[in-house]
């Protein structure tokens, strides 16, 4: 059975006693309505610890919109489940007001990472991340913690918070797990309707052409124009962002002057449902 902890002191305690056993830990936070993604994460905790702790905890911090927060679905019940199936060895699920006891008011802030890309679209998004992420880190404590690609900003102001503040947690990325088609595995394609599903693939599709464009020869910014258009043609409702940029720095992509991996990155609306995704670029 699986072992479910909803407050800091009941955490800290099973996972010091793994510690003390040498065992090593790590800790995969999610906000539940689980899927393939989030169990890959999961799977690659198992494959590099003895043990792993899954978080669920639908943070209000960082949502931007009341209607995105009342619409997060939710699934507990099937989530435990598909905990348990995996062999996960504890859940953290606590309240909110175990994470914001009355009187919290310290925020962790990375404002050059955070303000591109989502964070342009969805302000205060990341430092609720950065904030909720560091507590539970340190409420855990663990060795490793792993965060999807799929969300690459995210990944990349969790490293830099954790260098800058001496988190002693080594920070993993997994791959984006898709479907058949290759739409990325997200809790917030449920909201799609099957006419808006149908759509949601042309992102993928896209940003794949794209990158098959650019890696061939053709030149940045006329292959974002195109990329714009195709996704106009297959009706998408509108687009947020689609940019190439530094892995590292998130800074724009120069062909005179940036060195090191890029990405593509874009996040795009069907309807009322926002997705995103990203993928690597081989520049020269
Ligand atoms: P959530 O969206 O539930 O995602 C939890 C973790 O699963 C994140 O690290 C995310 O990048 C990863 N993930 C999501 N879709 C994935 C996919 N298709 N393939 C691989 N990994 C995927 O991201 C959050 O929650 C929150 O911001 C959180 C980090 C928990 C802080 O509240």
């Amino acid at each position: 059975l699986l072992p479910i902890v909803r407050t800091v002191p009941d955490l800290r305690a099973r996972v010091s006693r793994w510690r003390a056993r040498k065992e090593r830990v790590a800790l995969v936070p999610t906000m539940g309505a689980l899927h393939e993604g989030h169990l890959s994460l999961m799977r690659e905790g198992q494959a590099l610890c003895e043990r792993v702790v899954a978080t669920i905890f639908v943070n209000p911090k960082q949502f931007n919109r009341a209607e995105d927060l009342q619409s997060y679905p939710s699934d507990n019940e099937r989530d435990i489940k598909l905990l348990t199936e995996l062999g996960v060895d504890l859940l953290y699920m606590p309240e909110v007001r175990e994470i914001y006891p009355p009187g919290f008011q310290t925020v962790v802030s990375l404002p050059a990472l955070s303000s591109c890309l989502c964070g342009a679209h969805r302000p205060g998004h990341f430092d609720g991340v950065s904030t909720v992420v560091s507590k539970l880190l340190l409420q855990s404590l663990p060795d490793i913690a792993i965060f999807g690609e799929k969300d690459f900003q995210q990944l990349q102001i969790i490293r830099r918070m954790v260098r800058d503040l001496n988190i002693p947690v080594s920070i993993k990325g997994g791959a984006t797990i898709r479907e058949a088609d290759g739409l990325a595995l997200s809790s917030r394609n449920r909201l799609l309707n099957p006419e808006e599903r149908a759509r949601a693939v042309s992102l993928y599709r896209v940003l794949s052409s794209t990158v098959a464009a650019i890696e061939a020869g053709d030149l940045l910014s006329p292959a974002l124009e195109r990329a714009r258009e195709e996704l106009s043609e297959a009706h998408v409702t509108s687009v947020d962002y689609l940019e190439i940029r530094e892995e590292q720095s998130l800074e724009l992509f120069d062909a005179e002057r940036s060195q090191g991996p890029a990405r593509i990155f874009a996040a795009i609306w069907l309807g009322s449902t926002r997705i995103i995704d990203n993928l690597p670029v081989k520049l020269p």
